[in-house]
């Protein structure tokens, strides 16, 4: 039941800070300020090294875990998409974790990888949204996301769950290795649980993105770029363009756009910068001045800071809470999922069902 939203997509957008809250709550002690996964008989203090699998937008989540995992806890992350993984022989070392995210948990790519995995000896933790799915039966430890059922091909609230779930596992592996103080995972947790309330304030900008996103309806092409744990954003904002209201779209590292890319640039081509305040602020905004030097047309997504600093010139701002930079992806993940939805919605496609699409991908 769609309820009052004229698409699933939309709902499930919308559904996003109850959750994710929902999700936080089987992962975080508020009170205690901790992190808290479900006991596994594995020590992962004993990790050294991580291998990340998933497709699509779940595999996004995973480049922005290896930003955590590596930052945090100091463990070196591998990350594939699950087609390419098996078929390079990976080098998987004795006593490793791989780690399969996906909503569904049928993925064949994705379960085949698992099972390769497995049989080389790694230790399978899963993140999935179906509790009884096969990679849920076949992981030593299951870490659900509560994101209820999606409907929307287009994957929304199982991403961000998928986030929360991600942020809290990299908490956990930094303090079993020693590399957080009590303080700091208090600190950590804190900055998650606001993750909800964010959600809501960048929500709260869906009429805003309505009113702009007629901007973007007549690009062929369109470059979205961030860099950090936003680079990955840029990447899920590309995506969610392309699948559902068919705009050719790219993510780039910020930094990479010198490197070819901008020779594309011109008025024709909307370059969308996620660049949220914080240590990479000036750098993406540096790229983003590179842009606008060629005659390029720039949407930029930032907080009432930035936007205050590098907004001016722009073809559009879009304007986001203030929030730590741990959770800048989950709150990211929004105008970038509205903004797609919207252009669909006005050169009306099918969002729901975007063609050629299907919502879980069980053949190779
Ligand atoms: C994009 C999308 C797909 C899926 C991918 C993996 O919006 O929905 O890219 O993320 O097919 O699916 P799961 O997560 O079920 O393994």
């Amino acid at each position: 039941d769609k309820g009052n939203y004229a698409h699933f997509m939309l709902k499930e957008i919308f559904e996003q800070p109850i959750v994710v809250a929902q999700t936080l709550q089987s992962y975080v002690r508020p009170f205690e300020g901790q992190v808290a996964l479900p006991d596994f008989g594995f020590d992962l203090a004993s990790i050294n090294r991580v291998t990340i699998v998933a497709c699509g937008t779940s595999y996004y989540a995973g480049l922005v875990a290896k930003y955590w995992f590596e930052q945090f806890a100091r463990v070196p992350v591998d990350i594939d998409v699950a087609s390419e993984f098996r078929y390079r022989e990976p080098v998987l070392e004795k006593g490793g974790l791989s780690l399969f995210i996906s909503q569904s948990g049928e993925t064949a790519d994705t379960l085949a990888a698992l099972r390769h995995a497995k049989s080389e000896g790694q230790t399978i933790a899963v993140v999935v949204n179906v509790p009884t799915s096969s990679m849920a039966r076949e992981a030593d430890l299951m870490l659900p996301t509560h994101a209820g059922p999606e409907i929307g091909v287009a994957s929304t609230k199982a991403f961000t769950c998928q986030l929360a779930v991600l942020a809290a596992l990299a908490t956990n592996l930094a303090r079993d290795k020693g590399r957080l103080t009590a303080d700091e995972e208090k600190e950590i947790v804190a900055h998650l649980q606001e993750a909800p309330q964010a959600l809501n304030d960048a929500l709260a900008h869906d009429d805003d993105i309505a009113a702009m996103a007629h901007l973007i309806v007549p690009a062929r092409d369109v470059l979205y770029l961030g860099r950090g744990p936003d680079y990955p954003m840029a990447l899920e904002g590309a995506l969610k363009l392309k699948e559902i209201s068919y705009i050719h779209a790219e993510g780039y590292a910020a930094g990479e756009m010198k490197h070819g890319p901008i020779a594309l640039i011109d008025d024709n081509v909307p370059v969308i910068v996620l660049a949220p305040s914080g240590p990479l602020f000036e750098k993406t905004v540096s790229n983003m001045q590179e842009v606008r030097a060629r005659g390029g047309k720039i949407v930029l997504i930032s907080d009432a800071h930035g936007i205050a600093e590098a907004g001016e010139g722009c073809m559009a701002t879009i304007e986001m809470p203030q929030v730590h930079p741990l959770i800048a992806p989950l709150v990211y993940a929004v105008p970038v999922q509205l903004l797609a939805y919207h252009v669909a919605v006005l050169k009306g496609t099918d969002v729901d069902q975007p063609r050629n699409l299907a919502k879980s991908v069980t053949v190779e």
